[in-house]
């Protein structure tokens, strides 16, 4: 018996991996966390499987499944949204397991940055722009973020930066990021991207809440603030890697020289 944490993706059911659907089709028992987990990537469990939401349930609740899966002897399907390793609460559940002797195995997913990233067709490390992707997340009564990585702080480096879980609290955090952003920063919130209703919405971060009604905004939205996600048109130095000049260990250099 073997308990799979399973990266759905950002909630398009094609955007599950090969693994992850095979992985979620073998299981006789599925948890999926139904608040972010649309039921249309359950198409991919066994017809017979019990599928069990994990929404309203508690940590103690969710460990009595595992126990009566691990008497039964059934595999588990747990599904969380994106990526289980990005704010999946799933150390937890391992620590369970752990506890119980039950092995897991995690199968990664895509998570909803890089979805929102693709529903802006940008790239996030736009050679001489930025090079760097901090990842973070509004603070929560459930899981405070430290002190040490406040977003004033995290602004300060001017990379690429997505919030998770920050749609009820936007106000707040484009005020501090204009503590380090300057205004005509690029911003983009992207909602439920891959799943019907996808929208977003792109500003600079001076401009981004001008004439938004903040409520629509609330939940399933990511923010993106980076130079980065201004018009590629604008690119300053393109990536050497494809350059005719520029050689590497799988291919010359037009001149025919080697790396
Ligand atoms: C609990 S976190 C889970 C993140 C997930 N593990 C991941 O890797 O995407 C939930 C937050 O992820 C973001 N999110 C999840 N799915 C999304 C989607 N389809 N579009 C935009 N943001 C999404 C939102 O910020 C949401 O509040």
């Amino acid at each position: 018996m073997k308990v799979y944490f399973i990266g759905a993706g950002p909630g398009a059911p094609d955007l599950i991996t090969l693994r992850g659907a095979r992985r979620l089709g073998e299981c006789p028992l599925v948890m999926y966390a139904g608040s972010l987990v649309p039921e249309a990537v359950l198409e991919h469990a066994h017809p017979d499987a019990e599928c069990v939401n994990t929404a309203p349930l508690n940590l103690d609740e969710q460990v009595a499944i595992y126990r009566r899966a691990q008497a039964q002897g059934l595999d588990v399907a747990r599904v969380h949204s994106g990526d289980p390793a990005i704010y999946g609460a799933t150390a937890e559940q391992m620590r369970a397991l752990r506890s119980l002797g039950i092995e897991y195995e995690v199968v990664p997913g895509v998570s909803s940055f890089t979805a929102s990233a693709a529903v802006l067709g940008a790239e996030l490390t736009r050679p001489g722009v930025t090079q760097t992707v901090i990842l973070t997340r509004a603070s929560g009564r459930a899981s405070p973020v430290p002190d040490a990585e406040n977003l004033r702080g995290l602004a300060a480096h001017r990379a690429s930066l997505c919030v998770f879980l920050g749609g009820r609290q936007l106000p707040q955090i484009v005020t501090e990021l204009l503590e380090a952003y300057p205004p005509h920063t690029p911003a983009a919130l992207v909602q439920r991207a891959s799943q019907p209703g996808e929208r977003r919405h792109e500003a600079t971060l001076g401009t981004l809440l001008t004439d938004l009604t903040l409520s629509d905004w609330a939940l399933t939205t990511m923010l993106l603030v980076s130079p980065a996600l201004g018009d590629p048109g604008e690119l300053t130095e393109p990536s050497r890697l494809y350059d005719p000049a520029y050689a590497h260990r799988f291919r010359r250099a037009a001149d025919g020289t080697d790396s």
